[in-house]
């Protein structure tokens, strides 16, 4: 399904259809993460007795998106429209749709309230109903239940659930990247490829968020789901899936690894520091120990940190550049801070001509994330790689693989 000019609409389940659209082109996700197969903006319409909509799209789908709920509103006024989650790419359609339905109440809560008024001109307050956790709205035959998920990944963020069906919404959370078309669930042929789009999503947005996924995740430990709807990607009904990914939402945010491999950064300005990477890509891989090569000057950081997010070890490697290490290392280094990564087994190698202090920024880093440990001590070079230094490399290899194989 997609967002041209088609009143599509799916019917999902006896009460829920789904009314999102995607962006196929796209080619940057929060104008700042790479795409190469677009996003969905997933809505999804409750005809109970009462009619409900959870969330809106992104302003360029807009179009396709009114002309879709439309569609599968019918004769049928629309009662509630419910904010889980007011980034943009959500909320940017409540006002038109606010506007278009003048009978329509805003469900949100008493932040979403505060952040959609400072997004928007236009003021809805009368029009809105305010909901705390775990409020419920009887729709007829289904209740909904409405449980606060704060920073996953915004603060004001909820999901819902929509009892007779059992089904969970979860605004981002088990969310990936990738347009959708005809096919809107994850099955076991499109599972493995949406768990790369997922763990990518995860990394890049909710990563830091740890405490607060455990927090939800324990929230809705007693629900009964058949079903789960994020606003991104797939939506999810075999239950081997939903296990899978309750799993790798387990495994994420308490900051584990889910493969035991080693994932090797580097930037070289000469091809000398790029020499070594290779070679000691090659002696591990030698080892049968899976190894997986980031050259920062070519690969976008977001790529490097969804692989950081899977495997249990990293290899940081930079020459000097300005008595300091190099730009593109440095935006791993902050991205890594940022993003709150921690737990994980660190090697670093450093180039230097006369010297520098890029070995003491790099351990200053760790230092400040929570259980980054260094593997070995530094691996120093000048300038570039000499055989006669083979056997301490040898050595600085034989540290990794213990560590790994441990
Ligand atoms: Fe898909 Fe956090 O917005």
């Amino acid at each position: 399904m997609n967002g041209d000019d088609k009143m599509n609409y799916q019917i999902l389940t006896n009460y829920i259809t789904f009314v999102g659209q995607s962006d196929a082109k796209i080619n940057k996700f929060e104008n700042q993460i790479p795409l190469d197969k677009g996003v969905s903006f997933n809505s999804y319409l409750i005809k109970d007795k009462k009619t409900l909509l959870l969330d809106t799209v992104d302003q360029i789908v807009m179009p396709a998106f009114l002309k879709s709920l439309k569609a599968a509103l019918g004769e049928r006024k629309l009662d509630y429209l419910v904010c889980l989650h007011v980034e943009p790419d959500h909320a940017y359609g409540i006002s038109q749709v606010l506007n278009l339905y003048p009978e329509t109440t805003l469900i949100v809560n008493p932040l979403t309230k505060r952040i959609f008024n400072q997004f928007n001109e236009s003021n809805f307050d009368d029009r809105m109903l305010v909901v705390k956790d775990l409020e419920i709205i009887d729709l007829g035959v289904n209740k909904i239940h409405f449980f606060t998920a704060p920073m996953v990944h915004w603060p004001e963020v909820m999901f819902a659930y929509l009892d007779k069906e059992k089904v969970l919404f979860t605004a981002d959370a088990f969310g990936h990247f990738n347009a959708l078309e005809d096919q809107l669930y994850s099955n076991l042929e499109n599972y493995l490829e949406m768990k790369d789009s997922m763990r990518w999503y995860y990394a890049n947005i909710v990563y830091k968020y740890g405490a607060n996924v455990q927090a939800i995740l324990k929230k809705i430990s007693n629900l009964e789901i058949d079903q789960i709807m994020p606003l991104h990607g797939f939506m999810h009904k075999d239950q081997e899936i939903i296990k899978k990914i309750l799993a790798l939402y387990q495994t994420w945010s308490t900051y584990g690894f889910e493969e035991k491999g080693l994932v090797l950064n580097y930037f070289s300005m000469y091809g000398n520091t790029e020499k070594l990477a290779l070679k000691i890509a090659n002696l591990l891989k030698d080892r049968n120990i899976k190894v997986l090569l980031y050259d920062l000057s070519k690969k976008d950081v977001t790529e490097a940190l969804t692989d950081i997010a899977k495997y249990s070890h990293l290899l940081v490697m930079t020459p000097n550049y300005n008595a300091s290490m190099s730009f593109p290392i440095r935006n791993l280094m902050e991205h890594l801070k940022l993003f709150g990564f921690q737990n994980r087994d660190v090697g670093l190698v450093i180039n230097s001509s006369w010297g520098g202090l890029a070995e003491k920024e790099l351990i200053e880093y760790l230092d400040n994330m929570p259980d980054m440990r260094l593997i070995a001590k530094p691996f120093n070079i000048k300038s570039s790689f000499k055989e006669s230094d083979f056997d301490k490399l040898v050595e600085f290899i034989d540290e990794i693989e213990n560590s790994i194989l441990k």
